[in-house]
């Protein structure tokens, strides 16, 4: 049996911070009942003391989602903080506190203005304080990305003995590449005492395009939750995608030694949904739930998909709940595609005919980007007119 990785789900609220993709309660509702019925472990429902309605949020998600999944609310090192996610989650059967501090060099003098001895105390305080109130206590290291090694691991060493469940490596920055990423969490595994009782957790950013390799190299050295949202929704070039994680997972469990309980059936279902309660729209060539995720349009592909769907397509669209491959006509199609679809629609014809129809079609393609059916079917009639005639 491979490792079971966790899924905590973030979208409510790193993928809320996205610009222009802020939510209510009641939208966020509908979002995590879409969340619990994909199977993710972990909802991070918002950041209880930022504002009243995030503090409803958290409350009302737990109190949704029962003992479906854990439900987090995410805190600053600070008492006052804590005190507040304490009280949103109240009405979870199953919370946890999220709470940690910058421990980079930029974020301890710049942001900070503190000593690495005291960015290890208030660790090990906001750790010891949140666990008053809550049994499961997920501690972040930010910019961990960009922190010293040594610095981190005596980070690590602290909250674990302080008595964190989880320690959350976040990339906060996008800045790591996928190797360095991996030994850092290599690191962690292999020299803190006591962390084969947490679970290593990886919170990757996209700002180049790496935070989906880099969670997997985080998983590959030792990492058992990947923090992550739908669409990839976050903070500037955004988060891990969910569904790239889960389903590059799914395809290569075994080398990976790892698997999810996501329902995958249930991802194209929840990027529709995302996309249309936060208005942010996917790119089309978006891995997994864009729209021409299983597009062929060259002749080359069409023929190969049509001969066999394996040539040219790795994921079943079945398997993300996607409508099915699409064979897009355009001037770049060639015969197969436009006698298989022509054949769909009714018409078949004669190898000497068809050369005719196919002339006809590729005077009509260079004109558009893409052939529609309308297209075919007044092509075909107005050819039966002349022949007619
Ligand atoms: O990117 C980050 O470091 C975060 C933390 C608050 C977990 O979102
Ligand atoms: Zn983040």
């Amino acid at each position: 049996m491979t490792r079971k990785i966790h899924i905590f789900d973030t979208t409510l609220r790193d993928g809320e911070q996205s610009p222009g993709a802020s939510m209510n309660t009641e939208e966020k509702l509908v979002i995590a009942q879409q969340l619990i019925r994909m199977g993710v472990d972990v909802i991070e429902a918002g950041f209880p003391i930022s504002s009243p309605g995030d503090f409803r949020s958290v409350a009302e998600i737990g109190r949704l989602a029962g003992d479906d999944c854990v439900v987090c609310g995410l805190t600053r090192a600070v008492e006052k903080d804590i005190d507040r996610a304490a009280e949103a989650l109240a009405t979870a059967k199953r919370p946890r506190i999220h709470t940690g501090i910058g421990v980079s060099p930029s974020h301890l003098h710049d942001k900070l203005r503190i000593t690495e001895d005291e960015c290890v105390e208030r660790a090990i305080h906001c750790v010891e304080y949140a666990k008053r109130y809550v049994e499961d206590v997920e501690f972040y290291a930010e910019d961990a990305g960009r922190a010293d090694q040594a610095f981190l691991e005596r980070v690590i060493q602290a909250v674990v003995k302080a008595g964190a469940t989880v320690v959350n490596i976040p990339d906060t920055t996008g800045y790591q590449l996928p190797e360095d990423f991996g030994r850092r969490i290599k690191g962690l595994a292999d020299n803190v005492i006591g962390i084969e009782n947490v679970i290593i957790s990886v919170h990757t950013h996209n700002d180049l395009g790496m935070a989906t390799a880099l969670a997997l190299q985080g998983v590959k050295n030792g990492a058992r939750q990947i923090e992550c949202t739908v669409n990839g929704l976050g903070e500037r070039a955004g988060n891990t995608a969910l569904e790239e994680v889960v389903m590059a997972i799914k395809m290569h469990g075994e080398e990976l030694d790892a698997h999810t309980d996501i329902v995958t059936q249930e991802l194209t279902r929840a990027s529709h949904l995302v996309s249309r309660i936060t208005g942010m729209s996917v790119q089309a060539n978006k891995a997994i739930v864009g729209a021409n995720a299983f597009a062929h349009s060259s002749g080359i592909h069409q023929d190969g998909v049509l001969k066999a769907r394996n040539t040219y397509e790795i994921i079943d669209p079945a398997d993300v709940g996607a409508a099915g491959s699409e064979i897009i006509l355009s001037a770049r199609s060639g015969h197969a595609a436009l006698r298989h679809r022509l054949a769909e629609l009714g018409y078949t014809f004669e190898d000497a005919e068809f050369d005719e129809v196919y002339q006809r079609f590729l005077e009509i393609a260079d004109q558009k980007k893409e052939v529609y059916d309308e297209d075919l079917e007044s092509m075909v009639q107005e050819r039966q007119r002349d022949v007619a005639a």
